[in-house]
């Protein structure tokens, strides 16, 4: 979609439209706009400045701040490596720093289709490192593992 794609447009101001009146809509509507489009188009956010009478800058800002949010289309595969404390006594921080290598990218990135993501707690505290790959439940990770991992997807 291009900066000047009405159809994309349109959808956003439907968006705007359902959320009018709405005490402190920015974060509804910007979760609408990325359900609909599976993230938040660059090109959505004049038109949701422009309806909420705030600054581009102000709503890039909270699109950046929280993780939440992407501001490019989702990679095809997701890899969330447990970061919480059980996990790095375990060697997460080890296992982390490989998958960061691998992929050549830092939490939040992606690359070869990957989105390497941080989280706290999977509840497979006892088995760590743990990790939830495109969903599924990873128990007792390793390099080696990882690199198994990754090597089906990139
Ligand atoms: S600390 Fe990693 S799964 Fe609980």
């Amino acid at each position: 979609m291009t900066s000047h794609d009405p159809q994309l447009v349109h959808r956003v101001r439907e968006i705007l439209n359902d959320h009018k009146g709405m005490e402190g809509p920015l974060l509804p509507i910007l979760h609408a706009v990325q359900h609909a489009f599976g993230f938040v188009p660059q090109e959505a956010i004049p038109v949701i400045a422009a309806e909420l009478q705030m600054t581009r800058a102000e709503v890039h800002g909270v699109v950046s701040f929280y993780h939440d949010y992407r501001d490019h289309p989702p990679a095809a595969h997701t890899v969330r490596l447990c970061r919480a404390e059980a996990c790095q006594a375990l060697g997460a921080e080890r296992v982390a720093a490989h998958a960061k290598a691998k992929l050549g990218v830092d939490w939040h990135g992606q690359a070869h289709g990957v989105a390497l993501e941080p989280v706290f707690c999977l509840g497979l505290c006892a088995c760590g490192p743990a990790a939830q790959v495109d969903g599924k439940l990873v128990a007792r990770l390793d390099e080696d593992k990882v690199d198994a991992i990754l090597g089906g997807m990139i």
